[in-house]
């Protein structure tokens, strides 16, 4: 979900609509606000997306206080009483949040036997009744109170009539920043929502409250005590932010990644010393000799790029690495210690089970670097370094340009390991830096077959079954193809380790299937020609993504798309970008809402 605050002159509702409109990629379920008018609070919402609640919103509706909401659904579903912001039982008091209360059903109960009534059926309506219940004249002192019986991760905002010149939000566990503008304020779960409208921003901590009013901020804790919090000027352009005449986010992402590669790498590389420069990395010499283990802990596209990286941290260290999925590892019995390093990649910074995992390896002693593309993130924040991916905001469901500045990241911090533990030397350091230095021109090259690329994806758009398939390196680099393309195209698609078809995926070849090969060079690229030959065996269609000057593989498959012949290594980044354009292309001729799909949302903030 995504909440956005605002008090400042008349236009409440047109900047509250605006702001909701790029959070849209929080979820999408439904949309709503609240305002103060007059001597009321007025809601309006809709069970459907932003855009039908801007047609529901009077142009006459004045108000210089309000907060907003766009929902997606975790408790009850998508309804018109279900979406926020919802209210007490006087009506006085209007509340939107982000994030789950999970004792809210025992709140629920202790609220009902003293008599108030709920409408929703929603965590976050015991928020609003809480308050209610606490509140004896004074908003702030009563939502101090309700801090304390709330357990869960919340980001709220609340606006009470009585005293109409303030918002109240709070914030545990789910991402808050405040805006600050001439003579307004704007709070929101992403700065993206205010950018533009200021680009001064302070990022709430946990156990925040922030009081705005016309004349200014204020930060309390929980306890009351006045906090101070930096104020940071955020560097992103707004243009950034929007789609510059491309179709789809996701389309113009994929294509700025000759840019973002670049900005991930600047300044981070030594070619003269054959080292990689990280001084976010706080690791003494002595912690690094003393690393037994390292985790990687991530989910979804975050999720394979931590997959690649531990083939190469395996290759370029002499430290075992696993990788974890954050909702399993969070739950494990896994012996995390001081000498466990873990690696926690997430793009949003705010994944849930990604942040819980992180949370709890701090606690038992291991060190934690975050690997994250949004500043002041919550991940970012519990952990003790961070590397930031400096991609720009992403605003697509399906992520692309930070899955591959996920995978430069760790390269980077494999070769900053490799190098300090010893087990690379700096030739072969430098062999690696420079592949990862021309990454934004080969990245370009592969851009350049755009074209190409989606009359493949016109030619195939029709089957309902894909299978994608790679060894090594490349076995992550087919997960993400298959994740991307079903999440977008909603077409059924796999990514296997080559190796494996013949354990069961070869059952489900027949005449036609397309099976997308990602056959670079390699050491397994031998083995992969004969997995090419298994599935053509079975009279299905091989599109088989190989390096320039590889011409004996086209005598063996349907389709060859062409990457530049770069290292193994590197080489994932060019093919990702390859099956990103394909997915893209198939989604474009299904006809399918690329930049939202059904059910899906960019930062899943609950568990
Ligand atoms: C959601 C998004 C995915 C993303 C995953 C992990 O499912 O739709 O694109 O890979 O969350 O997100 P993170 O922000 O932790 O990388």
């Amino acid at each position: 979900c995504g909440i956005v605050g605002y008090i400042g002159c008349g236009k409440t509702t047109e900047v509250l609509l605006d702001s909701l409109g790029r959070l849209e990629y929080r979820g999408y379920d439904s949309a709503g606000i609240a305002v103060v008018n007059g001597d009321g609070v007025e809601i309006i919402k809709s069970a459907e997306r932003i855009a039908r609640l801007k047609e529901q919103v009077p142009k006459t509706l004045m108000s210089s206080v309000g907060i907003g909401h766009t929902r997606w659904a975790t408790h009850g579903k998508p309804s018109q009483a279900n979406a926020h912001p919802h209210r007490d039982c006087t009506g006085r008091i209007a509340v939107v949040h982000n994030g789950i209360i999970e004792n809210y059903q025992e709140l629920k109960k202790e609220l009902q036997a003293r008599g108030h009534v709920f409408t929703s059926e929603t965590d976050t309506e015991v928020i609003s009744h809480l308050v209610e219940e606490y509140y004896t004249g004074n908003t702030l002192r009563a939502i101090l109170e309700a801090v304390q019986h709330l357990r869960g991760s919340f980001a709220f905002a609340l606006i009470n009539k009585d005293e109409p010149d303030q918002i109240i939000a709070a914030r545990k566990e789910s991402p808050l920043v405040i805006g600050i503008g001439d003579d307004q304020f704007f709070l929101a779960s992403d700065v993206t929502a205010f950018l533009r409208y200021t680009r001064r921003a302070v990022f709430l901590d946990d156990g925040d409250i922030a009081i705005l009013t016309p004349h200014g901020l204020s930060i309390k804790d929980f306890n009351g005590n006045s906090v101070l919090r930096e104020v940071r000027i955020i560097e992103w352009d707004l243009e950034a932010a929007e789609k510059s005449g491309y179709e789809h986010f996701m389309l113009k992402e994929i294509h700025e990644q000759p840019k973002s590669l670049k900005d991930v790498l600047s300044g981070r590389i030594n070619e003269l010393t054959g080292d990689v420069e990280l001084p976010e990395i706080k690791l003494t010499q002595e912690q690094i000799n003393d690393i037994r283990r390292i985790v990687i802990v991530a989910c979804g596209t975050s999720y394979h790029a931590g997959l690649a990286g531990k083939y190469v941290l395996e290759m370029l260290t002499d430290v075992p690495v696993s990788v974890e999925i954050g909702s399993e590892f969070r739950y494990s019995s896994s012996r995390t210690d001081h000498h466990t390093l873990i690696i926690a990649l997430s793009q949003s910074g705010e994944t849930a089970d990604t942040a819980a995992s992180v949370k709890d390896a701090v606690k038992k002693g291991a060190y934690v670097i975050a690997v994250t593309n949004t500043v002041g993130s919550t991940i970012a924040r519990e952990s003790q370094s961070t590397i930031y991916m400096r991609c720009g905001p992403e605003i697509g469901v399906a992520a692309t340009k930070t899955f591959t500045s996920q995978l430069a990241v760790m390269y980077l911090l494999s070769i900053y390991l490799g190098r300090r533990r010893n087990t690379l030397n700096a030739y072969n350091a430098m062999k690696l830096l420079s592949d990862l230095k021309n990454l934004p021109r080969d990245a370009q090259a592969v851009l350049d077959q755009s074209e190409a690329i989606a009359s493949y994806a016109k030619i195939f758009s029709r089957a309902n079954l894909f299978l994608f398939v790679g060894r090594h390196l490349n076995y992550p680099v087919a997960l993400e193809g298959a994740l991307k393309l079903k999440e977008i195209s909603y077409i059924f698609s796999e990514g296997f380790a080559a190796g494996e078809l013949k354990h069961g995926p070869l059952a489900l070849l027949t005449t036609g299937v397309p099976v997308i090969a990602i056959t670079t060079k390699s050491p397994t690229y031998e083995k992969m020609i004969s997995n090419i030959k298994e599935i053509k065996a079975r009279d299905a269609s091989v599109i088989a993504i190989a390096s320039e000057g590889d011409e004996a593989i086209s005598q063996l498959v349907d389709v060859v798309i062409r990457v530049p012949d770069v290292g193994e290594i590197v080489s994932p980044i060019l093919s990702s970008i390859v099956l990103q354009l394909f997915a893209y292309h198939v989604a474009v001729c299904t006809g399918c809402p690329i930049d939202k799909p059904r059910n899906l949302a960019k930062s899943v903030t609950v568990e």
